[in-house]
Order: structure tokens, then sequence, then C-alpha cells
């Protein structure tokens, strides 16, 4: 597929199940995902249940201080095995007590030594690969992945180029959104241009440039890049002064979105998690340098709430279009759209689709 190519994928990609069950086989247990911070598992004995696309996951720091992923899911008969978060000696399944040490291996399944050659070292939890990335923890359900650094790229250097300190941020809090009624192609696509942000976002419009001069895009082989300058100071919708020059948006294929606006030390990244063909769920984590003011913060977040309610309203009527059937496919606009279709390119390529 030509990446200048006008159509989009086929509308039925974004309904379909079938659709969605190839995407979770061939993209999202093959990807690096943002799924935690390391100060959720900074202590040995801390875990975390988190999800990588559709696979949970049990990030656990080991006694040794490794930080290790498992598939949350229990050897003996499917019961996930973790909820939520906290500190443990051990991680026994509350169905028939299984119970794993913290390097995943099966420590104790009552009554399996009536059992003769009971295989328990085959029964350890299956591994996925893990890594961090400043305050940032991936997982890639793969336990073969390639390192993380390759998937990143350039996106580290970019991030510093504009002033961006991950490691002088502290995480401030965590924004649940309520499930998205969207396939979530449509939710990524939507993130991936700013040709609509001057119609449906006026506020954002006040405080950045959006117009075709004043905000950048940029494609890279794992990622791509939305680069946008303040406008009149923030334009009185929040103080875009600080240290940050221009506005970073980053979408890393196939589901982590990073946000950093002109102003003081920010970022907020978070995953893209589908649920079902039309149901997506996502939340972000919100990071500023610890002496930022919270009316500073207030600020910020009101224009983000005000955003991503746009942008609800967007998608999911974007998805009632889509699911009728009744329009095969749209026309993206090869500049301002350029985003989507280098998305849309390696959804194809990832599903080994001949085309579309
Ligand atoms: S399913 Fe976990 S112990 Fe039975
Ligand atoms: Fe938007």
């Amino acid at each position: 597929m030509a990446l200048t190519s006008p159509r989009t994928l086929p509308y039925d990609w974004y309904a379909d199940p079938q659709v969605l069950r190839l995407e979770q086989e061939r993209i999202f247990a093959h990807s690096w995902q943002y799924v935690a911070r390391v100060d959720q598992v900074a202590e040995p004995g801390q875990f975390a249940a988190v999800r990588a696309g559709h696979v949970p996951i049990v990030l656990v720091r080991s006694r040794d201080g490794a930080l290790r992923g498992f598939v949350n899911i229990c050897r003996h008969r499917g019961f996930v095995l973790c909820e939520g978060e906290g500190s443990r000696e051990t991680l026994q399944c509350p169905y028939h007590a299984w119970t794993y040490d913290l390097d995943g291996s099966l420590r104790a399944a009552p009554r399996s030594d009536r059992e003769p050659g009971f295989p328990r070292d085959d029964l350890g939890l299956l591994p996925v690969s893990v890594a961090r990335w400043g305050p940032f923890v991936f997982a890639n359900p793969d336990p073969e992945a390639p390192p993380l650094e390759e998937t990143l790229g350039e996106l580290p250097a970019l991030l510093r180029s504009g002033g961006v300190d991950l490691d002088g941020m502290a995480f401030r809090l965590r924004a649940d959104a309520e499930p998205y009624d969207a396939n979530w192609k449509v939710i990524v696509e939507n993130f991936l241009e700013c040709y609509h942000c001057s119609v449906a976002h006026p506020t954002l419009a006040k405080a950045i440039d959006v117009s075709v001069d004043g905000y950048r895009l940029e494609t890279h082989p794992t990622f791509s890049s939305q680069i946008a300058e303040p406008r009149n100071g923030g334009g009185g919708v929040y103080d875009a002064a600080g240290e940050l020059g221009r506005g970073q948006f980053h979408f890393l294929f196939p589901g982590t979105v990073i946000n950093v606006m002109p102003g003081r030390q920010n970022l907020s990244i978070g995953p893209v998690l589908p649920d079902a063909p039309e149901r997506t769920t996502r939340f972000l984590d919100y990071f500023f340098a610890p002496d930022t003011e919270q009316a500073w913060v207030d600020d910020y977040l009101a224009l983000d709430d005000l955003v991503g309610a746009e942008d609800r309203v967007l998608v999911e009527r974007v998805q009632s279009g889509l699911r009728t059937g009744a329009v095969p496919h749209g026309h993206l606009l090869a500049e301002s759209e350029q985003l989507i279709a280098h998305f849309q390119a390696l959804v194809v390529d990832a599903l080994g689709a001949e085309d579309h």
C-alpha cells in the first residue's frame, strides 16, 4: 500500500470481530505498549495487574530487584490471577490456591503431591517481555520481543530535544476514561490529525497554533509526531510560558500516545486498549515537575478534559457512521492526514493483508 493512498481502510475493518482477532494476534500480541509506571512496581514484592492490548499481564518486582512480567492467567484452569496492585510474598490463585513465586515458578499446588508425575516445573506463569523507559514500564506479550529501544527509535531524543525532562518529572494523577463506543483505530486516527482541531476544538485552537503552517507532522518507522507552537502565550486558556517551547503529540504504534503541551514540564502517556470491535478503553498518566503549582495543573487539565470530551463525541459519531456499512471506505487528505495513512499502512503491513 502506498503511504499516499487516499483511501481509508475498509470500514468493515472497524466493526468485524474477526478483524479484531487478527489485530490482537498479529499486532497487539507482538508489540511494545505502555502499561504502568515504574513507581507502581518499585519495591521487591510489589505487583500490578495491567494489560497490553487484550493480554492481561502481571508485573512483579522480584526479591532480586528484577522487574518481570507474566501473562496474568493461572496455568491450572485459566483464572485471572491478580487484580489491582499491591505487595505480596507470592502470587496465589484465589480459585484453587496454586501458588507462584515472584519469579513466576509454580511453588505449590494443593494435592499435587498425590499425583505422580505432576509436571510442576512446566507450569510456571508464562513470561512476557517488560522494559523500562525513564518513569514508564512497557510490556510486549511476546517473550522473544526485540528490545524496547528498537521500537522507541528516535522518540526519546525527540522529547529531549524539545526540553522534556522525563526523570525530572513526577507522577501526579491517572485519568481513567469511561470506555469509548468506538473501534480502537477510530480513536487512534482521531488522535493522528489536527485537521479537525479548528472546527471541533475551538478552545484548544486558541491555546496552540493548529493552522497548516504552525503545526508540523512527522512520520518515523514506528511512531509519528505532531509538533505545535503555543498561540499568544496560551491564548488565555492556560499559561504556556515555560521551558517547553512547543507541544509534542506522539503516537507509538500500535497503541501508546504521549502528549506534551507547551509550557512547564508536563507529559501524559497512556494506552489505547481494544475491548471489543466497537469498544475501547483508555487511561492517561500525567507527570509534572514536582514543584508545579496545582493552579497551573488545574488549568491544563481543564483544557485536556474539554478536548477529551469533544473527541469522545467525534469518535463515537464516526463509529456510528462506519458500522452501518452504507459507505465502503473514506478519503484521506494526503497532506493533512498523512499520519493516518502512515498508521493504516502499519496496520495493513502487520496484518499481512495484500492491500485494502
Ligand atoms: S485456576 Fe488457579 S488454582 Fe485453579
Ligand atoms: Fe481531537
